[in-house]
């Protein structure tokens, strides 16, 4: 199939969609304040990521590193939901299996109102004890304490996110690629895609025969794998597909699938 990125194309696929799995990167938040990892603004480019993203960082300066993810913390907090979190709470609703994989860590597609998502890489308002694997929500900004030391039994707590060198939680994993491997379309949204294992996620959905579509800012390795491409923001071009989706479901109402989702959609809207 020749690659297009027309939304009245998609919309067909769309349709005929029951499993759904949406990939999600940084690029999703940038529209809502938060700087991306690899962009001209990227996080990465101001600080060295094996200085304060590693474990290594971790054991030889945990001040320094729990300084970071306090400045990350203090700059997330008031940041809100755009248009292209939303969109993807709201698709729960209208798709028969729908589920959102995050490389996020900000916690604003949850904020969103998502809850058939998996964080691959943990969760900035989250702290785990690092000698008893307790996870404890935590949402003060700015941090009281730096290191920050567990309420039961004083150990050092960490942030309960994934570090470069780091295993991704397995089991999460595995339930990633699952459903990658079953799903019918698969949108890959605001990630560079080079970050592994994430990054592997649409190829395996795609080999298996899923119908791929990027959205990005720019065009990324997964562009010549993807039979749709959106360039340009997500937080304009997702609620432009949903639109279309909504307009095409009206019309269908008479196909008793498009009956229960219009139904639904329509509940989503309010
Ligand atoms: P990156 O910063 O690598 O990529 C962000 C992508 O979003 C880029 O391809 C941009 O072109 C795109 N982008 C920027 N603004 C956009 C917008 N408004 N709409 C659509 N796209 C936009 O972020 P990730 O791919 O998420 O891992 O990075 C993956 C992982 O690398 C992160 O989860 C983090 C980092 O190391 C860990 O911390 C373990």
């Amino acid at each position: 199939m020749k690659s297009s990125s027309s939304i009245e194309d998609l919309i067909p696929h769309l349709l005929q969609a029951k499993k759904v799995v949406v990939l999600t990167g940084a690029g999703v938040s940038a529209e809502s304040g938060i700087p991306t990892f690899r962009g001209r603004d990227g996080l990465w480019k101001k600080y060295r990521a094996e200085e304060l993203a590693t474990p290594y960082a971790f054991i030889s300066n945990p001040r320094l590193v729990w300084e970071w993810y306090d400045w990350r913390r203090q700059l997330i907090a008031d940041k809100q939901p755009n248009p292209a979190h939303l969109t993807l709470a709201k698709w729960e609703n209208i798709f028969p299996s729908f589920w959102l994989i995050t490389q996020n860590i900000d916690g604003l597609h949850q904020q969103a109102g998502s809850r058939r998502l998996l964080e691959l890489h943990g969760n900035i308002w989250k702290m785990r004890c690092v000698d008893e694997g307790t996870v404890f929500e935590n949402r003060t900004t700015p941090l009281p304490e730096i290191p920050p030391h567990c309420p039961d039994c004083g150990g050092l707590l960490r942030p309960h996110v994934v570090w470069f060198g780091e295993s991704l939680d397995s089991a999460l994993l595995s339930e990633a690629f699952r459903l990658s491997h079953e799903c019918e379309v698969m949108f890959s949204i605001g990630t560079s895609a080079i970050v592994q294992p994430a990054a592997s996620l649409p190829v395996a959905a795609a080999e298996n025969g899923a119908l791929l579509i990027e959205i990005n800012a720019e065009p990324t390795p997964l562009a010549s794998v993807a039979q749709f491409n959106f360039y340009g923001r997500a937080g304009e071009i997702l609620p432009q597909i949903h639109q279309a989706l909504l307009q095409a479901l009206e019309k269908n109402s008479s196909a008793s699938l498009g009956k229960n989702r219009t139904t639904k959609a329509r509940k989503t809207e309010k």
